[in-house]
């Protein structure tokens, strides 16, 4: 099987992105990491892209209307015939035309266990936050498929941690962080293996 492309969309710190090109660069994935695309300049992602000799692109969405924003990014994927999306601490919603000309080859981390704590709004500490004040026993990391709602397609796989009494939000979302440095990779796996089958609402994983 040949490796499968996959484009790796970012706002941030990309620490996710990192669990991902280690786990490549150990041969653990049959992936090609082609492309990492922020819309935030100072993204730190960018710099670990090109620590790794990754394709770093600037897309930013301050500059372009939204739909002309995501036209951008698909042709900049369809150009480099990507196969996997994945949005890892990416904090834009992408349009319809993007999600129909992807359906079912993109996939989201969450760091809550969904439906709980996501949707609009529930992005950085916001979800840690909610989940500790809340007085959750449990909280986890979700990887999804993406829809054209927030935070609402099918699951891929999900992992559920204890909280503490004493856990705060920051405690929390570096519990829960380390968790999705082990999801994310995994499912990327999955899916380039070519074992993810979505089903309705459900994804069937083959042995
Ligand atoms: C992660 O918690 C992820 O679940 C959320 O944004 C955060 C990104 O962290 N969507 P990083 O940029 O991968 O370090």
């Amino acid at each position: 099987m040949s490796p499968v492309r996959v484009a790796v969309l970012i706002s941030g710190s990309g620490s996710n992105l990192q669990a991902i090109i280690d786990k490549i660069e150990k041969n653990e994935i049959n992936g090609e990491l082609v492309v990492v695309i922020s819309n935030k300049e100072n993204a730190y992602g960018l710099e670990r892209a090109k620590n790794h000799n990754i394709e770093g692109l600037l897309i930013d969405s301050k500059t372009v209307d939204h739909h002309e924003y995501n036209r951008l990014i698909l042709s900049a994927v369809k150009e480099r015939n990507i196969e996997l999306v994945v949005l890892a601490g990416y904090l834009r919603i992408l349009d319809k035309e993007f999600i129909e000309a992807y359906k079912d080859r993109i996939i989201n981390i969450h760091p809550s266990l969904i439906p709980s704590f996501c949707g609009k709004g529930f992005y950085g500490l916001k979800v840690h936050q909610s989940a500790v004040e809340y007085g959750v026993k449990i909280s986890g990391a979700t990887v999804h498929f993406v829809d054209e709602k927030a935070d609402n397609g099918p699951i891929i796989l999900q992992k559920a941690i204890s909280l503490d009494f004493d856990d705060t939000a920051e405690s929390l979302q570096r519990k829960i962080l380390a968790v999705e440095h082990e999801l994310l990779p995994e499912a990327v796996k999955l899916f380039c293996e070519k074992k993810l089958k979505v089903i309705g609402r459900k994804v069937s994983i083959c042995k």
